[in-house]
């Protein structure tokens, strides 16, 4: 029963299939395609006697042949899995052999020693071998555990070298594809790096680990008092010792490579206990910590993607209900990016809380770990950064992935612009769009040598040593990540650097350097920085963001019956245009308790259901609620008469083109809509359902989200992974209050 579901059934492609060792992982192979009816017949042979009569009963094999040259006569393909230091004297014996036009292939965990045998003794790389490495395996041995499967969802990298014949290769990758396995093809130098790093190092350390304390300890006494560190640390040395000295004699080269940089690092830790270098130690365990967890999270997110990329990560919106109940959304994007910046470049310790662990935050502070900051958390929105200053930053090691967030960019490429060491910044598909000559063009006049993809998109290439010269600037557009790139930089330049908005656009970078102790001079429209300051650490609590309660104004304003409140939000006068908007619609919001937190005006928003009605938006809050127009065009969408937003170009360049992603979704919700190069216009009527894409932008996902709450049907909403950028609760946050949406699938 196993077997056959696991492989799918198909009609013959070989005749003859000829497994060499059946172990578990030749048994495995053979016994998956076997079932898998893609081979007229799957021929096995062993020099074990036993296994040979255990194939046949078990049915891993159709047959067994005594000899290897009988076998091989007539094959089409022979599959080599015997351990690794046999293969050199089995590649010798078939090269006696006439093998007509079979293709050869084989399971060894390292792949340079196998090349060079069948060099040797075919005099030449054969066009038909295709190496190949499966990277699955079992604590259970022999053919009686070959299990059909054993490769399902495991990686198999196969090594094609340039002789090799691009058929041969197509197959071997063919048959591995049937069997459910993940393939992947590699240079044999970087498979032999990669195993060296990932598998031999850590079997060679489990194994000296668990013998040099045995050794000292000869009546083993001591492990009566090992806990699970132990155990889990040395698990694998309880693995095959004869295959593993064959794995270590066999990939000799780059296992010494592995092991000596390893030494190396070991060395440093010695020396930092020794020195009582606590900082050191901190850096290495808490940068160890978070890789570890995201190796964690790949492995995971094999299973979670292999679904997802079947079905896409949609959310699926029931219609109907009120929103009710008291909430605190998580904390601001903006800020948060700015604490691990700023924090990082202070001199001592800051503390922060209430940060936000969403995707595009943790890029930032990621980008910073890399940088030789050593930063403890997040744990539960709390963090302890410990400051370098501001000429203590260290290369990354390579280059620098943001993800999706283009404020990470956008600020980090005005402070790398003025480091000594060169960066490389790279995004994801939709980051990858995004207009960064915005921050090239003026850096370039600070002196900065910024290179960049065609029409200006990333990578950027920042080269370092530069000396800046401070400008002054006149944005043509309102972006404070512009300003704010501009205002970092000007802290390393010389003279004054100054940036004059053309619209007002939130401030937090000019709060927050105040707050360090950095002065920032200017008024209204301008800004200005001398360099020679020093950050000092200090403490901040990041309020909750006002772009993620935005979501929850809308849905209690447009939903009947609905009386919410947010707690302790962002009320930044450049943040708020979502509530002057949607007051001057007509909703019910009330500002509550209004307190300074850590120079930012913090509120309890409380909102109840009201009849809205169109309006043309003044353009003078278009900055002020840049971020929240998608949920807007949701309230507009269940407004009495027609809403026009106008001067909101900027919208056509944000994590999707958010006026065409909004217009094409309320379309299909039957809502009548105009697009125009700098805006929309949206006549109120009713939602019906339906599919809508969220163009993997977190913010028109939620938005169709919530417009659910007066849809006459369910709506569907594809691509909504990103959600997690900048709200990782927002469907639990739903949930709560009564909006009835949830991932597709899950109820
Ligand atoms: C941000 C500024 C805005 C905003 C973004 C965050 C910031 O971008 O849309 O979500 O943190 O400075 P622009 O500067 O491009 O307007």
């Amino acid at each position: 029963m196993t077997g056959v579901t696991a492989v799918q059934s198909a009609a013959p492609i070989i005749g003859r299939l000829v497994v060499v060792g059946l172990g578990l992982i030749g048994g495995s192979f053979a016994k998956g395609l076997k079932e898998s009816g893609l081979c007229r017949e799957v021929v096995g042979v062993d020099l074990d006697p036993q296994s040979r009569q255990l194939a046949v009963e078990l049915g891993v094999v159709d047959r067994c042949e005594d000899h290897l040259a009988t076998a091989c006569v007539g094959a089409d393909v022979i599959q080599l899995a015997v351990p690794i230091l046999a293969m050199e004297k089995l590649l010798g014996v078939l090269a006696g052999l006439d093998l007509g036009n079979a293709v050869l292939t084989d399971v060894g965990s390292a792949k340079g020693n196998v090349v060079r045998a069948a060099r040797e003794v075919f005099g030449t790389m054969p066009a038909r071998f295709v190496p190949g490495h499966p990277i699955a395996g079992s604590e259970q041995s022999g053919v009686e555990a070959s299990n059909a499967q054993l490769f399902r969802r495991h990686k198999v990298i196969l090594t094609p070298l340039p002789e090799t014949d691009p058929a041969a290769l197509s197959l071997v990758d063919r048959l591995w594809s049937v069997l459910g396995a993940d393939v992947e093809h590699m240079d044999v130098e970087r498979h032999d790096e990669v195993l060296a790093a990932t598998s031999h190092l850590p079997h060679l350390l489990a194994f000296g680990l668990v013998d040099s304390l045995a050794k000292r300890n000869e009546n083993l006494e001591i492990f009566r008092y090992a806990a699970g560190g132990f155990r889990d640390f040395t698990r694998i040395a309880g693995s095959d010792p004869v295959m593993w000295h064959d794995i270590f004699l066999a990939n000799r080269d780059a296992v010494l490579r592995t092991l000596d940089t390893f030494r190396s690092d070991l060395d440093a830790l010695r020396d930092a206990v020794d020195a009582g270098n606590g900082h050191q130690l901190l850096g290495v365990f808490t940068r160890a910590r978070v890789a570890r967890e995201h190796f964690g999270k790949i492995l995971a997110r094999r299973a979670y993607v292999e679904k997802v990329a079947a079905e896409d990560l949609s959310f699926l919106a029931q219609p109907g209900g009120s929103v009710r109940g008291q909430i605190r959304v998580p904390g601001d994007k903006s800020i948060s990016h700015r604490s691990i910046m700023l924090g990082s470049l202070a001199e001592g310790v800051t503390e922060v809380e209430g940060f936000l662990e969403g995707e595009d935050a943790l890029a930032t502070l990621q980008a910073f770990r890399d940088m030789g900051v050593v930063i403890e958390g997040p744990h539960h929105g709390r963090l302890t950064i410990h400051g370098v200053g501001l000429n203590g930053l260290k290369p990354a090691p390579g280059p620098i992935y943001l993800g999706n967030s283009g404020t990470s960019m956008r600020l980090l490429s005005g402070l790398l612009a003025a480091q000594r060491f060169d960066s490389v910044l790279t995004g994801d598909a939709s980051l990858s769009k995004r207009p960064m000559a915005r921050v090239a063009e003026p850096l370039r006049q600070m002196g900065a040598v910024i290179e960049t993809a065609a029409e200006g998109r990333p990578p950027l290439t920042i080269r370092g040593g530069k000396a800046l010269t401070g400008i002054s600037y006149v944005m043509p557009m309102a972006s404070a990540q512009v300003k704010s790139c501009l205002l970092l930089a000007g802290m390393y330049a010389e003279g004054t650097t100054t940036v004059t908005e053309p619209a007002p656009t939130r401030d937090h970078t000019e709060r927050m350097l105040r707050g360090f102790g950095y002065p920032v001079a200017g008024n209204g429209a301008t800004a200005s920085v001398v360099a020679g300051g020093t950050l000092t650490a200090t403490r901040i609590e990041v309020p909750a963001d006002i772009s993620s309660a935005a979501f929850f104004l809308v849905a209690a304003s447009i939903a009947e019956g609905s009386d919410l409140l947010l707690e302790h939000v962002g009320v930044n006068p450049t943040r708020t245009g979502v509530i002057d908007i949607l007051r001057l619609m007509g909703a019910d919001i009330s500002v509550q308790n209004l307190r300074e937190v850590g120079g930012e005006p913090v509120a309890d928003l409380r909102v109840r259901h009201a009849g809205l009605k169109g309006i043309v938006i003044p353009e003078a809050l278009v900055p002020l609620a840049i971020d929240e127009f998608p949920v807007l065009f949701i309230a507009a969408a269940c407004a009495e008469g027609r809403t026009v937003l106008r001067g909101a170009q900027e919208l056509r360049v944000k994590e999707s083109d958010r006026i065409q992603a909004m217009a094409d979704g309320l379309t299909v919700l039957g809502i009548k809509v105009e697009p125009t190069a700098d805006g929309l216009i949206i006549e109120g009527g009713q939602i019906g359902g339906g599919e809508v894409d969220g163009q993997g932008d977190h913010r028109i996902a939620m938005a169709f989200s919530i417009a659910s709450l007066r849809a006459a049907a369910p709506i569907r909403i594809r691509d909504c992974a990103n959600v997690a950028t900048s709200f990782p609760n927002f469907l639990a946050l739903c949930s709560q209050v009564g909006i009835r949406v949830a991932q597709e699938g899950q109820s």
